[in-house]
């Protein structure tokens, strides 16, 4: 895979300690950008960044190209792929159907991290959605990104196919170093990496089905269904509704329950548990803890090193003193603990969230436990992926 560097990243702020609306700039940037549209207009794959995450693109409407993203991830062909766009005017090109709903959507949100389903038009592939009639599009809100679709547009399509750039099932790619690690082995020389720094989000964008005049949450991400309702109201249509059930006659892979997970257990608790846990001087299995009995965890009491445990904690006002004091000198230690302590609001917490849980996997972290986050709206995506993310065995 051909690495594309776009440093330096513009300063986050100006001389005056004002944020710096500036691109990146420099030849190295636009050299990266021009290659990678190049790639896809040749067919092959480009991994980008967006402002939600990293993603895993093909020309949009190539056939074969599309073909090797579902390769490259290892992931079922009928699971439906999302379009992207530098602007409104090629999006347009997907459907026929745009309601005043999906363009006021478009229109107030764009760009940004709300993907929008539509009934799809002759032009996309059924490759694409997966054998459905409707299709996935966003337009990102992220310099790079808009340049290369931009610069494709130019000589291609202008439409890029793009799944998060992470194996099927897995940690969606914060960095281009999670990239690397995770789909390097998959991909081809010709395929690139354009690298453009972490992406701001760090969630998935929201997805938001159009098609009827009641606007349905498919996945709640990086737009909020706060702002979505405020707008929806404020221009007098119906407040979004939750398809209640999965299975319906939509598959999104999303809703599997097996995604977004990390490739050891991980459970969600309250603080006090995990602080038990962690403290209690029990051997692992006499914790009384069913749900870590069936989890089969090696056994502990004959291991020399502990337990590899990654402990996902909230930026509190209590010092973490509990983690240190649980070691103890005359026994084996029952843990060999990572601690990574997030922020205690919903914005800070998601743009590090999958790099934790990317980082463990890469140690080889064997159980991950994640303090309980507050059950309010605003933390609706992040309690959606814990949910997603503890359920796969
Ligand atoms: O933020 C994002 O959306 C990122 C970046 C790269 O744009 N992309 C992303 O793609 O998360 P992916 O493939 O990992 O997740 C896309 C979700 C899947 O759950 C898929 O099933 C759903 O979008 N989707 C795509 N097209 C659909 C369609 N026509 N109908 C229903 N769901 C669809
Ligand atoms: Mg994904």
């Amino acid at each position: 895979m051909r690495e594309l560097d776009c440093s330096p990243a513009p300063e986050p702020f100006d001389a005056h300690g004002h944020p710096n609306p500036a691109a990146w700039t420099g030849a190295l940037t636009a050299s990266a950008v021009q290659e990678a549209a190049k790639a896809l207009s040749q067919g092959f794959l480009v991994a980008f960044p967006t402002e939600t995450v990293y993603g895993l693109g093909a020309d949009g409407l190539s056939c074969a190209a599309v073909a090797r993203i579902f390769q490259a991830k290892g992931r079922p062909l009928g699971h439906p792929l999302i379009l992207h766009a530098a602007n409104l005017e090629t999006a347009l090109k997907v459907s026929t159907q745009w309601s005043p709903l999906a363009l006021g959507l478009a229109n107030a949100f764009w760009p940004g991290p709300l993907t929008l389903i539509l009934k799809k038009s002759d032009l996309v592939p059924s490759e694409v959605t997966g054998g459905q009639d409707s299709v996935g599009i966003r337009v990102p809100d992220q310099e790079i990104a808009r340049r290369m679709l931009l610069a494709f547009a130019a000589q291609g399509s202008g439409l890029v196919a793009a799944p998060s750039a992470n194996r099927f099932g897995g940690v969606s790619p914060t960095r281009a170093s999670d990239v690397l690690k995770g789909l390097g082995p998959f991909l081809r020389a010709e395929d690139c990496l354009l690298k453009a720094g972490d992406c701001p989000l760090g969630l998935e964008s929201t997805i938001v089905d159009c098609r009827d005049s009641v606007p349905r949450l498919l996945r709640p991400g990086g737009l909020s269904r706060e702002r979505l309702n405020a707008w929806l109201k404020a221009n007098a249509f119906s407040l979004l509704q939750t398809p209640s059930a999965r299975g319906e006659e939509l598959r999104v892979s999303g809703s599997l329950d097996s995604h977004y997970a990390p490739r050891c257990p991980l459970l969600v608790w309250p603080r006090a548990q995990i602080e038990a846990f962690v403290q209690s001087d029990k051997a692992l299995e006499d914790r009384g803890l069913a749900e870590l009995t069936a989890l089969n965890l090696p056994n502990l009491p004959n291991r020399a090193e502990g337990l590899k445990l990654g402990l996902l904690l909230l930026e509190a006002r209590e010092p973490w003193a509990f983690v240190s004091a649980s070691s103890d000198a005359l026994r084996p230690p029952m843990f060999n603990i990572d601690l990574q302590v997030l922020a205690s609001e919903p914005e800070g917490y998601a743009r590090q969230f999958y790099r934790c849980l990317n980082d463990w996997d890469g140690k080889g972290a064997e159980l991950i436990l994640v303090e309980s986050p507050p059950q309010t709206a605003a933390w609706e995506a992040i309690w959606d992926r814990l949910r997603r993310a503890s359920s796969k065995r």
